[in-house]
């Protein structure tokens, strides 16, 4: 299937909307219900591709899923090491947070387990989860240096490690610390900075012993003690995900005279680093009824239209946006000065290659851009004309480039939309409802 959106300027967005579930969450939800003791009741579940082929995968190895394809699902947890093997390879669709989290669960089981994914997903390295798993013991293989997928992990006893890792990856660190629940002892990983810490939250709240802090050299370390009694099944409420809501922040902020609230969406600090970033460069945003869900703060955020400045984003606030980024790219090209986005090479690797696709772009919108190693120079504001983009079955760009045709001249047309089935089906009904000019064709 290959979906096209086409966007364009001159609407006035208002109103206030909820967003799906978090993405990160619904997957955590799926995952840690299953290999608890007793049920999992989840609500708010995010109902899109990526999330349900994690619960597929689930149900493929003998977990019962009541209410699959619904927000509200029950989970029959089968414990720690009840998982069955599967009946073939695991099909984990565009998903590196499914693939690279699971991988750690079955690294405990006593059986082998194939993973595959779609075209995108078959590009992505899997050595960065494959190295810490073999440093507990345990056998991985993929294809080529990198480890892409097929990947197969033979599950066995893993030992417990620390793990220093090179990146600030949420999936790595969660792969480390899923497969160290079956580990003797305590398994630690340090992270060169904060990444998002839903697992470490969600481990903590179905019993896991765990602790976060900071190691002797500075670095965010979190360890846990292999779980011997097990998880044990709960209640989650699954909060509006951040990176959803924040196209709609955005779109608010470009679009003259909108006025946009988006209600229930998480606001846990290591996701939501873009509030810090458009308070830096002026943008009229504010964070109001906050309350708990789940053990995250959720709240709405309400943006208004206005004149945005450039700013410089780099270092540990990256991994804290990091799925913002090619939306952030957008609205530097609007905003006055220049905006430079460094330490950000990790988008080099995600569904696609997210810097080179905002260069290339924006660019052919007219604006000012130029791509380094590490990130993007943006200098702006310059008036964007409608184009043809190869959003290259990657949601975030085809989302991203809706927002920028929001606010470019003439027609702007995202070829391979499809891919906004992975995390937020409903994307162009929800900006329509609020008014803006995007058609799906
Ligand atoms: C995710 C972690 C991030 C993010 C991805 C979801 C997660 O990846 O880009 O969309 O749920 O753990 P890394 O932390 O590996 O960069």
């Amino acid at each position: 299937m290959n979906r096209t959106l086409r966007c364009s300027a001159g609407s006035r967005l208002e109103g206030l909307l909820d967003v799906p579930g978090d993405k990160s969450i619904s997957h955590r939800a799926a995952m840690l219900g299953a290999i608890a003791q007793g049920a999992t009741q989840v609500e708010g579940f995010l109902v899109a591709e990526d999330t349900l082929n994690t619960v597929r995968a689930m149900i493929a190895m003998g977990v019962p899923v009541e209410g699959l394809g619904t927000p509200r699902m029950e989970i029959e947890g089968v414990g720690l090491c009840g998982l069955h093997p599967p009946a073939g390879p695991l099909d984990m669709g565009n998903s590196g947070t499914g693939m690279r989290l699971l991988l750690g669960i079955l690294a405990g089981q006593s059986f082998s387990a194939t993973l595959t994914g779609d075209a995108s997903l078959s590009r992505r390295p899997m050595d960065r989860i494959a190295a810490p798993l073999r440093q507990m013991g345990l056998r991985v293989e993929g294809q080529g240096e990198r480890l892409t997928p097929p990947v197969t992990v033979h599950g066995g006893k893993p030992a417990a490690i620390h793990y220093d890792s090179p990146v600030a990856s949420a999936q790595v660190k969660s792969a480390v610390l899923l497969a160290g629940l079956y580990a003797e002892g305590v398994t630690s990983i340090a992270e060169p900075s904060l990444s998002r810490d839903h697992t470490e939250r969600m481990l903590a709240a179905f019993g896991a012993e765990l602790s976060t802090g900071t190691g002797a050299d500075g670095r965010p370390v979190a360890s846990l003690r292999g779980c011997q009694d097990g998880l044990r099944g709960r209640r989650v409420r699954v909060p509006g995900d951040f990176s959803s809501a924040a196209y709609f922040v955005a779109a608010a902020l470009l679009c003259p005279q909108s006025a946009v609230s988006v209600a229930g969406v998480i606001l846990n600090p290591t996701r939501a680093a873009l509030l810090d970033v458009l308070a830096r460069m002026g943008a009229q945003v504010a964070v109001s009824d906050q309350a708990e869900c789940s053990g995250e703060t959720v709240g709405t955020i309400a943006a208004t239209s206005g004149a945005l400045e450039g700013t410089t984003v780099a270092g540990d606030e990256v991994p804290r946006l990091i799925d913002e980024v090619p939306l952030l790219a957008v609205l530097a090209t609007q905003a006055e000065g220049t905006t430079e986005i460094r330490d950000a090479q990790e988008l080099r690797v995600k569904e696609s290659d997210r810097l080179a696709l905002m260069a290339r772009g924006l660019r052919a919108m007219g604006a000012d851009v130029r791509e380094l190693p590490d990130g993007l120079v943006i200098h702006g504001p310059t008036p964007l004309e409608g184009a043809r983009i190869d959003a290259a079955h990657d949601h975030r760009i085809a989302m991203s480039f809706c927002v920028a045709g929001l606010v470019a001249t003439g027609e702007t047309v995202i070829t391979g939309a499809e891919s906004i089935e992975t995390s937020f089906p409903e994307f162009p009904q929800a900006l329509r409802r609020l008014g803006g000019a995007v058609e799906v064709g």
